[in-house]
C-alpha cells in the first residue's frame, strides 16, 4: 500500500463529542453597570463559572463606577429612574422618579451584594496594559496595584471603562492661576465648601444645569458662563409626572408596595418607560419621519422656556438655540430656569478671555470676581482606552483611533483579537433609549461568541479591516440623516469630518431595536478572521458522538415534540 498524500488538514483525532467546550479565562476592566452585567450573565443567566474564569479589574475601592466617581452637587438622573434599571434587577422602591445619584449607587451596590458579585471583583487594580500574543493567543495584562504591576493574562479580554471617565477642564488660560478652589464635576472634592461663596460655573451640559441648580440655592453669587445655548426641555418623560408638568416626585409607600406585591404592575410601569425612551429616535432623531412631531415639540420646548424666564427679560435670547433639538442631549434640570432668575444668579454668554487669579476676565474687558470656579466641561471623548493596548502585529489602538475611532457595533475593533468594548467603544448607544438594556444585550452578545470560541476550537476570531471600515461609511449615511447631524456643539462629534464621515464618532446610528437585531439575529460570521487551535476547523466535530447521546437517560426522540403535528395525520 502506498502512503497518504500529504494534507495540510491532517489533525490528531478529538475523542469528544461535538462541540465539548474548552475552559478559558475572561478578564474584565470596570465594575460600573457593564462589568456588573457581563458578571451576572456569566454567573447566573449562562452559568458558565465552570468554563470561563471570570476577573474584574476595578480602579477604585468599590462597584459603581459614574455613579461613585460622580458626586456633585445636584448629581440626578434625569430620566426616570424606572427606565434606567438593570433589566436583571428591578428595584421596587426608588424614592423618586428622578433619583438622585446617591441612590443609585446604593442601587448598584445592593445588587452587588446581593449577587455576591464582588467574589469576583479586584478592586484598587488600574489596568495599565495589554498586548496581544500571537502565539498563545492570549492577551498579557499589566495592573499597577499597591504601586506594584501584577501580571495577568486571558483568552477573552473586554473594556468595560465607560465613555465618560477622563474630566475634561476648560481650556482657558490662567486657570492654574486661581487661587481658590477649582472644581470638576467629574472629580468632586467634597471638603470644599460652596455655601455663602461667589461661584462661577462654566459649561451648561446636563451636570453644568444640575450643580448651577443645586449651588445657587446657597451661593452669595452664581454666575453661569455658557458658551452655546441650549434646550433646557421639558423633562424626560414628563407626561408620567404627578401633574404631567414635569415636576419630580416621591414615590408613596403605597406606590413601593403596591410595585413589590405585584411585580406585573412593575414591569407594566418599567415597559411603559422603556417603550417611550425607545419611541424617541423614531419621533425626535431621525429626519425621515414624524415632521409633525418634531415641529410640535420644538415649539413646545420654546414655548414653555419662554414661559418659565418671563421674569428676566433677555433671558431666553441667551438660552434658546437656533438648531434642532437632540441636535445634543437636552438639558432638563429641574428647576434650573428658576435658579437663574434668582436675586444672587446670573448667565452670561460673553466668551471668557482668561481666568486671573482672583476670577475671570471676558472678552471685551469686563472681570469678575470669585471664591470658587465650577468646572463641568466634560469628558475627554476619543475612546481610546485608558491603557496602554497593542494589538495584532503590534497595532496600537492609539495609532488606531487617533484619525476616527472605528469600530464594530461599537464592540469589536481591527486588529485587537479576542478583544470586546461593552459601553466603552465608538458609536455606543449612549443617547438612543434605555441604556442598560443596551449593555445587556451587548454583554449577550460577548456571551455568544466566547461559547463559540470555547465550543468551535477557536484560537483568535478578530473583525476584519475592511468590515469596519465599510460598516462606519455606512453608518455615516444614517448619521447624516439625524438631529444628531445638525450645527451645535456636541461631544457625539469627535471625529474627523470629511466627504464620508459627520464627525459623529460617538453615537450608534440607529434605533435601540436596530442594534438588539444587529447583535441578536446573525452574528455575522463571515465580517470576521478567525484562527484555529489546530490546523483543521472541523477538530470540533469531536468523535462523531453529540453532547446529548452521551447520557443513557437522555430523550433521544425530542425533537419529534417540536415538528409532531396531529392535526395533519394522513
Ligand atoms: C454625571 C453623569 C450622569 C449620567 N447620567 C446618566 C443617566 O441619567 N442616564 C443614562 O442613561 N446615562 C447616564 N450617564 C452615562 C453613564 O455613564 C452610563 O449610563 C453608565 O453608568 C455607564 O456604565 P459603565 O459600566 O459602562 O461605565 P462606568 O460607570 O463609567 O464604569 C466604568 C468603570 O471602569 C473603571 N475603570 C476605568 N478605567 C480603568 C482602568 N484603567 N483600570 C481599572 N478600572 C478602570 C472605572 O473606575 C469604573 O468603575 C451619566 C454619565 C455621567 C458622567
Ligand atoms: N442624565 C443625567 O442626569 C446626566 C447628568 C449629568 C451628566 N450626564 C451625562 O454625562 C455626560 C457628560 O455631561 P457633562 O454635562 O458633564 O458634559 P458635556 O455634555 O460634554 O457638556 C460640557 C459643557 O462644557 C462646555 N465647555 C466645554 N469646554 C469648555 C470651555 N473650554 N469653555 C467653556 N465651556 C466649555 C460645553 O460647551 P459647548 O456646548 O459650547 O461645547 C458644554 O456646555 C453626558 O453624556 C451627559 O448626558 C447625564
Amino acid at each position: 500500500m502506498g502512503s497518504l498524500p500529504y494534507s495540510p488538514y491532517c489533525v490528531s483525532f478529538n475523542n469528544s463529542p461535538l462541540r465539548t467546550p474548552r475552559k478559558i479565562r475572561m478578564v474584565c476592566i470596570g465594575s460600573g453597570f457593564s462589568g456588573l452585567t457581563l458578571a451576572y450573565k456569566i454567573i447566573f443567566e449562562n452559568k458558565l463559572t465552570d468554563l470561563i474564569d471570570f476577573t474584574i479589574y476595578e480602579k477604585e475601592k468599590s462597584v459603581g463606577g459614574t455613579w461613585l466617581v460622580n458626586h456633585y452637587p445636584g448629581l440626578k438622573c434625569d430620566v426616570p429612574i424606572h427606565a434606567y434599571n438593570l433589566p436583571w434587577a428591578p428595584k421596587h422602591d426608588w424614592t423618586t422618579y428622578y433619583a438622585c445619584g446617591a441612590e443609585i449607587r446604593g442601587y448598584i451596590e445592593d445588587v452587588t451584594r446581593k449577587f455576591g458579585l464582588d467574589e469576583y471583583i479586584q478592586f484598587e487594580s488600574r489596568m495599565v496594559e495589554a498586548t496581544w500574543d500571537e502565539g498563545t493567543a492570549k492577551w498579557k495584562l499589566k495592573i499597577q496595584r499597591d504601586g506594584q504591576i501584577i501580571e495577568d493574562e486571558c483568552d477573552i479580554f473586554v473594556g468595560a471603562t465607560g465613555t465618560q471617565r477622563q474630566p475634561n477642564p476648560p481650556d482657558i488660560p490662567g486657570l492654574q492661576s486661581f487661587k481658590g478652589p477649582v472644581l470638576h464635576t467629574g472629580n468632586w472634592d467634597d471638603s470644599a465648601d460652596c455655601r455663602n461663596k461667589k461661584i462661577a460655573v462654566i459649561g451648561n451640559g446636563s451636570s453644568g444645569v444640575q450643580v448651577f441648580t443645586a449651588l445657587q440655592k446657597e451661593a452669595t453669587s452664581i454666575t453661569h458662563y455658557i458658551r452655546s445655548p441650549t434646550w433646557i426641555s421639558l423633562n424626560y418623560m414628563s407626561q408620567y409626572t404627578r401633574n404631567g408638568d414635569g415636576q419630580n416626585f416621591a414615590f408613596t409607600d403605597e406606590e413601593k408596595a403596591n410595585f413589590r406585591n405585584n411585580p406585573k404592575e412593575l414591569l407594566a410601569y418599567r415597559k411603559k418607560l422603556e417603550d417611550t425612551s425607545i419611541r424617541l429616535f423614531k419621533t425626535l432623531i431621525f429626519d425621515g419621519t414624524c415632521q409633525e412631531v418634531k415641529a410640535e415639540f420644538r415649539k413646545t420646548l420654546t414655548r414653555v422656556m419662554k414661559e418659565r424666564v418671563q421674569g428676566q427679560p433677555g433671558l431666553a435670547d441667551k438660552l434658546l438655540p437656533t438648531f434642532q433639538p437632540w441636535c445634543r442631549r437636552l438639558t432638563p434640570a429641574d428647576g434650573y430656569l428658576e435658579a437663574l432668575q434668582e436675586a444672587n444668579a446670573s448667565l452670561t454668554n460673553t466668551p471668557i478671555d482668561a481666568v486671573t487669579p482672583t476670577g475671570i476676565r471676558l472678552r471685551g474687558g469686563e472681570e469678575k470676581d470669585y471664591d470658587v470656579i465650577v468646572t463641568a466641561t466634560g469628558f475627554v471623548n476619543n475612546r481610546v482606552m485608558p491603557w496602554k493596548m497593542h494589538g495584532r502585529n503590534g497595532t496600537s489602538m492609539h495609532e488606531l483611533f487617533k484619525k476616527n475611532p472605528d469600530a464594530y457595533l461599537s464592540i469589536c475593533i481591527p486588529q485587537m483579537p479576542n478583544y470586546f468594548a461593552v459601553g466603552c467603544g465608538p458609536n455606543f448607544p449612549i443617547a438612543n433609549g434605555p441604556v442598560l438594556s443596551a449593555l445587556d444585550w451587548i454583554c449577550s452578545y460577548v456571551i455568544r461568541w466566547t461559547k463559540k470560541l470555547m465550543r468551535e476550537d477557536i484560537k483568535a476570531m478578530c473583525v476584519k479591516t475592511d468590515a469596519v471600515e465599510a460598516y462606519n461609511i455606512y453608518i455615516q449615511e444614517i448619521l447624516r440623516r439625524t438631529a444628531w447631524n445638525r450645527e451645535c456643539n456636541s461631544w457625539y462629534k469627535t471625529g474627523t469630518k470629511d466627504e464620508y464621515r459627520t464627525g459623529i464618532s460617538a453615537i450608534y446610528p440607529g434605533s435601540l431595536h436596530h442594534l438588539r437585531e444587529m447583535l441578536e439575529c446573525d452574528i455575522r460570521g463571515e465580517d470576521f478572521d478567525f484562527t484555529y487551535r489546530s490546523n483543521n476547523k472541523f477538530r470540533f466535530l469531536g468523535n462523531g458522538m453529540a453532547g446529548i447521546d452521551a447520557d443513557d437517560d437522555n430523550d433521544l426522540a425530542f425533537h419529534i415534540d417540536h415538528t409532531y403535528k396531529l392535526e395533519n395525520m394522513i
